[in-house]
């Protein structure tokens, strides 16, 4: 999400005539992007300003900004108390930045955190920063309306809003043209995708299909599904087109109902498992990933073990796990205690880790002997005679390049894996 906004902002500033320089010496203007999902990553960018400060001792012209989800939460304090701060301007005001960064180069402190029910910046071509040419993201929605208790999205972030599907589609057809041959559908909850023209209104399964079309050689995947909002109708438009990829990142939070229920998640734990179910149901083969938080507020040791159980039950083939991190002012904030140790958070999270690490192997160790399309993504990071790339599941596989060059398509035959690889042959 924070690199796709980066490329809008990239493609704005190099509209008003700036350019970009590797070399943070070179600088004029250095704007920070940030996230406020968790606290660990508010402190990396406290931290990051501080290095800044010297570099604003031996460049008086320097200016920074800060842009993102921060600049939202935090403006009293960037602007008051951290001085180097020349900018805040927040996730719907990237339009603005050329008329902002004027006000800062007079010497003003330029501040726009106004958060938009609009923006979609569906205009606005990103300039791409991916390194590999072969695989990007489209951002075909903004915001969130869900409240999960703990979630500060829908506060930094403001209301959903989907992006006009002719500009989407400009946008994909565009990658395709230059060369790119996987793209991300990105939005925090896709499945609420909605986009009403005169004649019809365009959900998420009509928007993924009309991409799919666009080209056979263009794989397409999708981020975040929301649990209780997957509908057959998706899953079987996914089942239809061999180009969609067969991995769905279907975040649980946790696995025991009552948490569920204080979490305002809007769904069960049965009703989670029936999506699972429905999923391997409609779409054999298809992988499964998950989000979890451990230690939310009155998780008792059933309330973790039912969580595990769930992480089993489902055979989840990748997990993103974390401990529960109280953001202020978010519901959970406010009316509920965050009760929960941090060493039983930790010792949680660890035993969760430690089963996913688990479960992940297994979920490789099925693919050994089995021969899969990878799309080849670049040469391997340790042998410059392996190739790299990705099946349709969103595994990663390595094999001897016999000739195969990026952006190809190759089958592949599993040999063998490590605990983060799938390792093979080309057949
Ligand atoms: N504490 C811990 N994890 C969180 N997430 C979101 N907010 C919090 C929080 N306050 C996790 C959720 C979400 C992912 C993007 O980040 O699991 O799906
Ligand atoms: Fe946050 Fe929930 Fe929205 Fe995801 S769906 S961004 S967890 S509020």
């Amino acid at each position: 999400m924070n690199v796709a906004d980066s490329e809008v902002v990239v493609s704005i500033l190099k509209d008003s005539g700036f350019t970009s320089t590797d070399n943070i010496n070179d600088a004029g203007l250095i704007l920070v992007n940030t996230c406020s999902i968790r606290d660990n990553a508010e402190q990396r960018i406290w931290g990051r300003l501080r290095e800044m400060g010297h570099l604003k001792k031996r460049n008086k012209d320097l200016r920074i900004g800060i842009i993102g989800c921060m600049a939202e939460r935090l403006k009293e304090r960037l602007l008051e108390t951290e001085k180097l701060v020349d900018m805040v301007v927040g996730p719907d005001a990237y339009r603005e930045l050329p008329v902002l960064i004027a006000e800062a180069e007079e010497g003003h402190k330029a501040v726009n955190v106004l958060l938009s029910r609009e923006e979609t910046y569906a205009d606005i071509s990103p300039v791409r920063m991916d390194k590999n040419g072969v695989s990007s993201f489209v951002s075909i929605m903004r915001g969130c309306n869900n409240m999960c208790a703990y979630c500060v999205v829908p506060y930094v972030r403001g209301a959903e809003r989907s992006r006009d599907p002719d500009s989407i589609i400009r946008e994909v057809n565009e990658l395709v043209s230059s060369g790119y041959r996987e793209l991300t559908l990105l939005g925090q909850n896709v499945d609420s995708y909605s986009w009403k023209n005169d004649s019809e209104v365009i959900g998420f399964p009509q928007l993924l299909e009309r991409v799919a079309l666009i080209n056979p050689l263009l794989r397409v995947r999708f981020s975040t599904s929301h649990p209780k909002d997957i509908s057959d109708e998706l899953l079987h438009t996914i089942a239809r087109h061999e180009n969609i990829c067969k991995h769905i990142h279907l975040p649980a939070q946790s696995g025991s109902s009552r948490i569920l229920k204080l979490m305002n998640r809007e769904y069960t734990r049965e009703w989670y498992m029936e999506r699972v179910s429905a999923i391997r149901r409609i779409i054999p083969g298809c992988a499964i990933s998950t989000d979890m938080i451990t230690g939310f507020c009155t998780e008792t040791d059933e309330d973790h073990i039912e969580s595990l159980s769930l992480m089993v039950w489902a055979a989840y083939d990748f997990a993103y796990m974390f401990k529960y991190n109280e953001r202020p002012g978010t519901k959970a904030a406010r009316k509920y205690k965050d009760d929960i140790p941090d060493n039983i958070k930790s010792a949680r999270l660890t035993e969760m880790i430690a089963l996913q690490n688990k479960l992940s192997a297994k979920s490789k160790k099925q693919d050994v002997g089995k021969v899969f399309e990878v799309l080849i993504e670049g040469t391997s990071k340790k042998s410059s005679e392996h190739l790299s790339g990705r099946t349709s599941q969103n595994k990663v596989v390595v094999f001897p390049s016999s000739g195969a060059k990026k952006g190809e398509y190759v089958n592949v035959r599993i040999e063998r894996c490590t605990s983060a690889t799938l390792i093979g042959e080309i057949i």
